[in-house]
């Protein structure tokens, strides 16, 4: 996902920044005092979660562990995917447990089971229940945030506080003094409006309420829907006792009744149709400033998700809670270390608040699992929301230091295709989403293949299933499957340069309809190269030639003839008899007017949710002959930096990630360096606007990562790209390879870290040594010599940039020129 949306809305709505400006404070102050920190530092402490929740961001600021399947935010009115916003002008809806993050489904994802904390001076019948009778507007400026913790107040004075464990957590509710607390707990509402049925179950004794129901996909087809399951615990261990409860049912025509004492719900969405609101309604004996609530969360049943909250959370404090949350966040945090006091503070925020995104998600529901996967015995992730954002830079990240979680998540793709016989492309509240770039599964199982082959079986990973897997994605078509990935059969076809079929299997409802072709089309071309990457790697020698073969197919979309502002050959749709329709280039880029450029049925132009001109860049394992076809190097860097000026860039748009160090492979390193520097310093910022787009769970943390430590991975291959450090040291650890690497940046100066490099500032890389032997290039590493066993890199920066603008000899490698020969 990656949606063109109006940026101008963004730097309005940043003018009213809501996070308390403690928030911001605290940041500072704990990246000053890291100069002075005797022990371990707490890099929590540089976390900003709001980083993201305004222009379109949609990061879920909520409080969570990492990969925890909640993440207990509040749900505001408006364009919220995520709930929160920090748009002032929006309402309060309530807190609830589950959230994505960083998504831009249209509708928003999740925000089940909201509970709203009321006062309600004329008692339990009068209590304002219902969405739009509830919901209230934010004390301005108190939003507070931080790893597995969330808080807000409401302009009533009621503060609502979350920490969570994986599937559950405690909510604490701090009222004025003197009055009565009462709850309105919501069975039926969630973001989208997608309720499908559900009961409830209030059981005073036990100060209990159990909620179950169904509801549908934020972000696929409509005819599925997921069940989900709530445990609300309301006595604190017999501290708080229950005065009034009941039900409550309302709708957007004036129906508000309250059904004092009654204590069970079975809602059908047929019942009445349309927006049907209702739930449960309770207040506590005598005025308690604080009543903590325990709640827990399942995919599975009610009894599993009291089980939940009685196993993860039990009778801990909230304090309690929170301190564990810390302590997971920071075993995280640590896989990075770098040299915080000499690192300019912007970068320390932004790079920790890109780390903790980073592991935010997806969302770990093992053990949860529901439909084909109930009760596999694999892992289980949630949002996998898409695979098209992630292969990029999210799983190349993680392959860096925890290939533990990789092989959980790489398992949980293999599962996908033992379960429903192809991987999963997009899943989206534990639903198989819409198919966005084909396969790119194949990427992701590549990328882990390429990197921990040796290591697979002791990471519970088959190899030779993995590729089966993979295998499967590129040669076995999904019959009429709207949620499962490519065919690439229809793109042999194209291969051969005879057919490039409909996609209606796609779009069922939309058979005439020929979209997207060419940017899938590259895609599949790419997903092919990975696959026969894992060929490679097992030996399978006829099948890496074939893959090899399939890869390259991506030059049967280019059309040469195509010219745009002076440069000629472009991607372009085609069809069976081997004609182009050509559409215009700068169509569905950011400076097109064009809105019709994701699923709609009327997107013609051949491209999902990019331009012609954005996606001709793509060939990452063959970019020695896109330059070729573009007409050599001087014409591609010309046409390149005309790329940037003209704004057809789209810095939020996952087939633009690598495209600013596209120079490297024209042998102009210096060139990546310079762009790479605007394009951190015009897109990003520690603001809650300062994200160029979607997060798309944490595709974009993780590229502004990659960015902070001057690196760029070629996914599914082991090659990284080399760019000039904006800290002087950083030490990536790998605890399941016992081995930690620390780059240094020598000659690091400090000048260096802005928009433009100022001249005669060291900056350019000149000369690049691993464990004290010079590399063969100082464009490119491969993680066999660097992370994959440890110890010491520098980069030694050069002010000379003409002098350090050349690969010397190692330009990153190509299929075209012989590159990628063999497996490491
Ligand atoms: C760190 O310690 C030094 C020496 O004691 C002192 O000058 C400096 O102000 C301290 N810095 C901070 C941020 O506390
Ligand atoms: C809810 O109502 C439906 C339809 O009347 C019924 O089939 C179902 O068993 C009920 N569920 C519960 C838990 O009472
Ligand atoms: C996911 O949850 C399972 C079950 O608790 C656990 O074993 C696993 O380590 C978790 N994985 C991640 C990546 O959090
Ligand atoms: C590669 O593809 C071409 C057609 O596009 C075909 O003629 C050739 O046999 C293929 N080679 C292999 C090794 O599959
Ligand atoms: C969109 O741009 C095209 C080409 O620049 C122009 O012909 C058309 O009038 C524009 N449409 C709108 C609605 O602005
Ligand atoms: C090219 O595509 C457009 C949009 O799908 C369609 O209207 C037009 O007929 C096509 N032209 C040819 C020559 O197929
Ligand atoms: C681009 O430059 C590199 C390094 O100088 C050279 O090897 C390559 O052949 C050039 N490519 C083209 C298409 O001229
Ligand atoms: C740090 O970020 C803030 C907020 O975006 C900005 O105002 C400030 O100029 C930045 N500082 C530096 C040194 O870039
Ligand atoms: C890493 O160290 C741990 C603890 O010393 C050990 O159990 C494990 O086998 C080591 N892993 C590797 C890959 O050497
Ligand atoms: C590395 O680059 C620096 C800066 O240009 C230079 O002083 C040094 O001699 C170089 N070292 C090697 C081994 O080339
Ligand atoms: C890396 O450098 C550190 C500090 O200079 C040194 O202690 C260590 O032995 C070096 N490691 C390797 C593998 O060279």
């Amino acid at each position: 996902m990656a949606l063109f949306l109006l940026s101008t809305a963004g730097l309005l709505l940043s003018a009213n920044a809501q996070p308390a400006p403690s928030v911001q404070a605290g940041i500072t102050a704990a990246i000053k005092n890291a100069a002075n920190a005797t022990g371990p530092l707490d890099y929590t402490a540089f976390v900003n979660p709001f980083i993201g929740t305004d222009n379109f961001g949609d990061v879920c600021p909520g409080a969570s562990i990492p990969f925890g399947m909640v993440k207990f935010s509040t749900d505001l009115t408006g364009y919220a995917p995520a709930g929160y916003v920090t748009d002032p002008t929006q309402f309060i809806r309530g807190l609830s447990p589950l959230h994505d993050s960083g998504t831009g489904s249209s509708l928003g994802t999740y925000g089940n089971f909201e509970i709203m904390p009321l006062l309600c001076p004329n008692g339990f019948d009068t209590c304002t229940t219902s969405l739009a009778a509830r919901q209230r507007k934010r004390k301005r400026n108190t939003d507070v945030a931080s790893p597995g913790y969330f808080s807000q107040t409401m302009d009533n004075n009621i503060k609502m506080e979350a920490t969570a464990t994986r599937r559950a957590g405690l909510e604490r509710f701090t009222f004025p003094s003197g009055s009565k607390p009462y709850f309105v707990l919501d069975l039926a509402n969630d973001l989208p409006n997608s309720f499908a049925g559900g009961v409830m179950n209030i059981d005073p004794t036990a100060g209990q309420i159990t909620i179950g129901g169904m509801w549908g996909s934020s972000f696929g087809p409509g005819r599925f829907n997921y069940q989900a399951f709530a445990c609300y615990d309301l006595l604190d261990g017999g501290a708080q006792t229950l005065s009034e409860y009941g039900v409550w049912t309302a709708d957007t025509f004036g129906l508000d009744a309250k059904g004092l004492g009654q204590t069970h719900l079975n809602l059908s969405i047929n019942l009445i149709g349309g927006v049907y609101q209702s739930g449960a309604l309770f207040s506590f004996d005598n005025t308690p400033e604080q009543v903590n609530i325990r709640v827990g969360v399942s995919f599975v049943s009610a009894e599993q998700a009291c089980a939940n909250s009685a196993s993860e959370v039990g009778s801990s404090t909230f304090e309690e809670i929170q301190a564990a949350a810390k302590a997971l966040w920071n075993e995280k945090l640590s896989k990075i270390e770098i040299d915080v006091p000499n690192t300019p503070p912007n970068v320390t925020e932004m790079l920790y608040s890109s780390l903790y995104r980073a592991s935010l998600t997806p969302n770990n529901a093992t053990d949860e699992t529901q439909g084909v996967f109930a009760g596999t015995t694999s892992f289980y992730f949630d949002s996998l929301y898409c695979s098209w954002d992630t292969f990029r830079t999210f799983y190349p990240l993680m392959s860096l230091h925890s290939p533990v979680e990789f092989a959980q998540i790489v398992d949980n793709y293999i599962d996908g295709w033992r379960k429903n016989g192809w991987m999963p492309e997009c899943r989206a509240n534990n639903l198989p989403g819409w198919t966005q770039g084909g396969s790119s599964a194949d990427v992701i199982v590549g990328h882990f293949a390429t990197h921990y082959h040796n290591e697979a079986a002791a990471l519970g990973i088959d190899l030779e299933e993995l590729y089966a897997a993979a295998w499967t994605d590129s040669n076995v078509n999904p019959p009429g499957k709207v949620e499962h990935r490519r065919t690439t059969i229809q793109c042999l076809q194209v291969a051969s340069s005879v057919m490039c079929p409909s996609l209606s299997w796609m779009f069922p409802a939309r058979e005439d309809k020929r979209e997207k072709e060419a940017g899938l089309w590259r895609c599949y071309a790419f997903e092919d190269f990975a696959i026969r990457q894992i060929a490679q790697v097992l030996g399978k020698t006829d099948d890496v030639a074939t893959f090899t073969n399939r890869s390259l197919s991506y030059r049967n979309v280019w059309d040469p003839t195509v010219v745009s502002d002076g440069f000629h050959g472009f991607m372009q749709k085609r069809y069976s008899n081997g004609k182009f329709n050509n559409t215009d280039p700068k169509d569905c880029s950011p400076v097109s007017n064009l809105t019709e450029c994701s699923l709609q049925s009327d997107n013609i132009y051949g491209f999902y949710e990019s331009s012609s001109w954005e996606y001709s860049w793509f060939a990452p394992h063959d970019t020695a002959h896109l330059i070729e076809l573009m007409g050599g190097n001087a014409t591609f860097v010309k046409r390149l930096n005309h790329f940037f000026s003209a704004g057809y860039y789209g810095a939020g748009n996952e087939p633009s990630f690598q495209t600013p160090i596209g120079y490297h492979y024209a042998n102009h390193p210096a060139q990546s360096v310079d762009r790479v520097r605007s394009v951190v310093f015009e897109n990003f910022d520690i603001t809650p606007a300062g994200l160029p787009g979607n997060d798309d769970q944490a595709a974009m943390a993780t590229l502004l990562s990659f960015h902070l430590l001057g690196l760029y991975p070629v996914p599914s291959t082991t090659q990284y790209l080399i760019l000039s450090p904006f800290t002087p040291q950083y030490t990536i650890h790998n605890s399941y390879l016992n081995v930690s690497t620390t780059v240094t940046t020598v000659g690091y100066d400090k000048r260096s870290i802005q928009k433009t490099i100022p001249a005669g500032t060291a900056a350019y890389v000149a000369n690049v040594t691993i464990n004290g032997v010079p590399a063969a290039s100082r464009c490119h590493f491969d993680f066999y010599d660097v992370f994959r066993v440890g110890g010491n890199v520098t980069i030694e920066l050069t002010a000379d940039k003409t002098a350090a603008d050349d690969c010397l000899g190692g330009l990153p490698e190509s299929v075209s020129t012989g590159g990628f020969a063999s497996a490491r």
